[in-house]
């Protein structure tokens, strides 16, 4: 009964269920109906967490395949109906990123600057999180950015459950093709989404969490740590700093070097 009632979601059934069921774990029951259809299609078969030697074997052949299966998902996005947010936008924002990246960033979802370049993160959040990624040492050619929704929300009002029910799936899809080291999940919506909590993001923050993936599959550690848009609502040095201790967290779990001169 349960396999027959999440194998089916429609956007109508979603909305039934959130009326049902208001506080409830939604992703929760978003992450059940994707495990259930994986397991029925054998999608979750596929995937196995790459070694580091893997990796390099697999070289440009399984970077250029990951991409292209992007390429896949970025088109279905494009053309999704799934929730009124289909019909009310501009452009639909997939992400974009490399598709081997260690580091996937995660926001809530794209604002009128993002809607109207189909593109995510390019507004003044997005040049604050462009300097985040080169404070640490990197380039935003070697991450993978997207958010929770893919459409904007009118007015850039909080995602709806049954607007994040319908576009979940997405973004897991990309995650399990991707397969990062981690997930920095921007601000409360996509932490708790992404962990299926009703915490706040001051109390998650800072910490890695672990990110299920899948049926079959080990989770990924997530970072959750405040939104560039909550940054420059609320700019100041001890903000920053947090931001920058969070950073510093996922660096050193990856081994990499930690520059000095940043978060100053
Ligand atoms: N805020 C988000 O959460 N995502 C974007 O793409 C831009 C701003």
């Amino acid at each position: 009964m349960t396999g027959v009632l999440f194998c089916c979601v429609t956007p109508e059934l979603a909305l039934q269920f959130s009326a049902m069921e208001k506080d409830v774990d939604i992703t929760k029951a978003v992450r059940q109906h994707v495990e259930m259809e994986q397991f029925f299609t054998g999608f979750a078969a596929k995937g196995k967490a790459k070694e580091p030697e893997q990796q390099q074997q697999d070289g440009n052949g399984a970077a250029a395949e990951a991409a292209g299966e992007l390429e896949k998902i970025a088109d279905e996005v494009r053309q999704c109906r799934k929730c009124d947010l289909g019909s009310l936008r501009t452009n639909a924002v997939p992400g974009e990123g490399n598709a081997n990246a260690r580091i996937v960033f995660v926001g809530e979802g794209p604002g009128a600057d993002e809607d109207a370049q189909g593109r995510p993160f390019v507004g003044r959040a997005g040049q604050l999180l462009d300097k985040v990624i080169a404070a640490m040492g990197l380039k935003r050619s070697d991450v993978f950015i997207c958010n929770i929704l893919k459409c904007r929300p009118p007015e850039n009002r909080d995602p709806r459950p049954d607007e994040i029910i319908s576009c979940l799936p997405y973004l897991q899809r990309q995650i399990e093709l991707i397969n990062p080291e981690i997930i920095v999940a921007l601000g409360a919506h996509a932490a708790r989404t992404l962990l299926n909590t009703n915490k706040s993001i001051g109390q998650l923050r800072g910490q890695f969490q672990q990110y299920y993936a899948g049926l079959g599959r080990p989770p990924v550690k997530l970072m959750p740590t405040y939104h560039t848009a909550y940054l420059l609502r609320n700019y100041s040095k001890e903000n920053r700093q947090r931001v920058w201790e969070d950073m510093k967290k996922v660096l050193a779990e990856l081994g990499l070097p930690i520059p000095k001169q940043a978060g100053k």
